[in-house]
């Protein structure tokens, strides 16, 4: 297993390296990322390259058994590219040119931004290509923004569409530009969307557009590092829940996924710390999202290594958490981890992202974590290294419908990620392992797939649902799901739309919550709180299994089920307050399923399991800082060599692994 840090031998004195190389060595570390922001050391002047201190840097790791991974270094350009070539700079919706200066300040669609990219791509690939310490390459860093408005991507965007709509009538007619008098009468008047509350079809295209770009410019980074250097991997850094780009798209052409995770909070916000439980249980999801792109296991590429920040800093690790937090991922898939960074920056806009070692570059109580940590997961690493995590519940995540539900949020206080998260949490609370899945995908290894608010639902995924359920799957679908066509236009339909029969219901009336009068919902003899958003359930052939009691609303269902086919369909029509209320709700989901829990878990405690040919490894994490008792399955802990079964007494902050036999 590959377990090492981010370096960067250019912010230091040569004559450090060698102290550098051994202390990573003594901590057990054998891989490093370099060079992704050192294009202006790379080629200081247009077309003159200098690798040699690259190539002194990665011998003196590599005698030291570290091997590299290497940046493709587009993610911050010299000066000297942004002085000669001013029109790779991104311009802002108001048609400002961001100034130089920072990072990520670059337009996707720019040609001469992506032949300078590819120019130092190709000579990287060619005079690393044959050098085995090199084992992979990263493209890019954290691709996503900037969006840009200029010129360029006007064309560029034109093109676009017309490629796709192929006549300017198709395009009016779909995004119904008659209103406002918006019609185009050809492609070159379409306009991006710079103003405000634009049309929301051309708004979601835009999206599209952009993320379309994004993945064309990380793609040529891919054909050369492919063409040059056979045997090395190529990989990207994602970040988790972004969603500014289509990351399904993105993960496409990679061997692998990995993902920068800062779980402890940054520039100095350690609000969202109060509630931690919340912040494990989305690590959590966001390590399934990531597994999910490619369905693969992945890589952490930038860990938390301290606290971390550019002007203000947060969060200190504790005691334990690079244990705690390393095993959390493990447990998710992650098959290698890196830590960000080695040292903590004396210079530039990072001197307080914290890495391993402070500003003096002594190992400390950090680093001797970090080491303990990394030796933990290679002595995992021959029972889980590429064990599987076998799914039997999906959660539907389109990016098209987060775009689509930022243009239109229908309820000011609507928030996606929140949305998952409360069916999340309902199954981590009951050691069920998640995917995330498109809407188009193949649902069949699944039982139980939840729709959670798929605004967007064209034929393809309605009949794909469809087969879903009639095969015996279990659907939870909720408000607001199937209200669009994929031109983010509402159906001509009564709600939803396209999953009227599946769901057995209708929907003529729905609002937006009045955040200061929600309103109660009575659900088998308890009674919880609506929010945000409702829809106005009418049951066909559903049966009502919640209502709201509201003397107005008392007509209408919020939870409905409907048998079809060989399974049933779930509707939800509201956001509920109280978690309890997707505790029952997932409840009733897996009656019958034949879904395995290990549910209810004590609070702040997580089972994930990872199966490798014949045993099950499970992972049981207690994210409390006090000991607690849980019901663990008979085996052997790896970490500790020691047999368990029964009730074991986990310390705070502890993880235990356990191997079971599966036949
Ligand atoms: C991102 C980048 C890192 C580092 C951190 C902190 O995660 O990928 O290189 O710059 O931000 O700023
Ligand atoms: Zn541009």
């Amino acid at each position: 297993m590959y377990i090492g840090a981010d370096y960067y031998p250019e912010h230091w004195p040569k004559e450090r390296w060698a102290t550098d190389a051994k202390l990573m060595k003594e901590a057990g570390f054998n891989i490093v990322r370099m060079a992704e922001f050192a294009w202006a050391k790379m080629e200081p002047y247009e077309g003159q390259y200098d690798f040699s201190w690259l190539d002194e840097a990665i011998e003196i790791l590599a005698d030291n058994g570290v091997k590299t991974i290497l940046g493709t270094p587009t993610g911050c350009m010299p000066a000297w590219v942004a002085l000669k070539y001013p029109e790779v700079i991104a311009v802002d919706k108001t048609g400002h040119k961001t100034p130089y200066g920072n990072r990520k300040d670059n337009c996707s669609t720019s040609l001469s931004y992506r032949l300078l990219g590819q120019k130092i791509v190709r000579a990287m690939a060619e005079h690393f290509g044959h050098n085995d310490n090199v084992i992979g390459w990263q493209t890019d860093n954290e691709l996503g923004g900037p969006n840009c408005y200029c010129d360029t991507c006007k064309l560029a965007w034109q093109e676009w569409l017309e490629e796709k709509y192929k006549t300017i009538d198709e395009l009016n007619e779909r995004w119904g530009t008659v209103f406002w008098s918006h019609t185009y009468r050809d492609f070159n008047q379409v306009p991006l969307p710079k103003r405000d509350s634009s049309n929301p079809s051309l708004e979601l295209d835009y999206c599209r557009f952009h993320s379309r770009q994004v993945v064309s410019f990380q793609k040529e980074h891919i054909d050369i590092l492919k063409e040059i250097c056979k045997d090395k991997f190529i990989t990207h850094n994602f970040m988790g829940f972004y969603d500014n780009i289509d990351y399904y798209a993105l993960a496409e052409n990679l061997d692998f996924v990995s993902w920068d995770y800062y779980y402890n909070g940054s520039w100095g916000n350690t609000g969202s710390w109060k509630n931690r439980f919340s912040r494990y249980n989305s690590g959590a999801a966001a390590n399934d999202l990531m597994r999910s792109l490619k369905n693969k296991n992945f890589w952490i590429m930038e860990n938390s290594a301290g606290p971390l920040g550019w002007e203000c800093y947060g969060r200190n690790l504790r005691p334990g958490e690079f244990k705690h937090m390393s095993l959390q991922n493990a447990a998710h898939g992650a098959d290698g981890q890196i830590w960000f960074r080695w040292r903590t920056s004396r210079f530039g806009t990072e001197q307080y992202w914290h890495g391993i070692l402070g500003h003096d570059g002594l190992p400390g109580r950090r680093y001797n974590e970090a080491a303990a940590t990394g030796a933990i997961l290679q002595k995992l690493s021959p029972y889980i290294n590429g064990a599987e995590t076998i799914a039997k519940v999906a959660i539907m995540l389109s990016y098209e419908d987060r775009w689509a539900l930022k243009i239109q949020k229908n309820s000011n206080n609507f928030d996606y990620e929140k949305h998952i998260m409360k069916y999340y949490k309902a199954f981590s609370k009951l050691g069920v392992d998640v995917d995330f899945v498109r809407p188009t995908q193949d649902l069949s290894k699944y039982k139980l797939v939840i729709m959670p608010t798929v605004y967007i639902v064209t034929e393809e995924i309605a009949s794909n649902v469809k087969s879903f359920v009639e095969d015996g799957g279990v659907l939870i679908s909720t408000f607001r799901t199937g209200v669009k066509d994929s031109c983010n236009v509402p159906h001509a339909l009564t709600l939803p739309g396209l999953l009227r029969e599946i769901t057995g219901i209708k929907i003529e009336e729905y609002e937006a919550i009045d955040p200061d009068n929600l309103y109660e919902v009575e659900m088998d003899n308890s009674t919880f709180t609506a929010e945000i958003l409702s829809d106005w359930i009418i049951p066909e052939s559903a049966k009502v299994l919640a209502n709201y009691t509201d003397k107005d609303l008392s007509d209408y269902a919020t939870l409905t089920v409907n048998n079809f086919g060989q399974g049933r369909a779930y509707y939800v029509g509201t956001s509920f307050v109280e978690e309890e209320a997707y505790d029952k709700l997932i409840e009733l989901a897996l009656k019958g399923s034949g879904i395995k829990t290990f549910g209810p878990l004590p609070e702040g405690v997580e089972i994930t399991t990872r199966i490798n040919y014949d045993y099950s490894c499970y992972f049981i994490i207690n994210h409390t800082d006090e000991i607690t008792s849980v019901e663990v399955p008979a085996g052997l802990e790896l970490i500790s060599g020691k047999e368990v079964s029964g009730v074991f007494n986990l310390g705070p902050r502890d993880v235990i692994v356990v191997k079971h036999q599966i036949m």
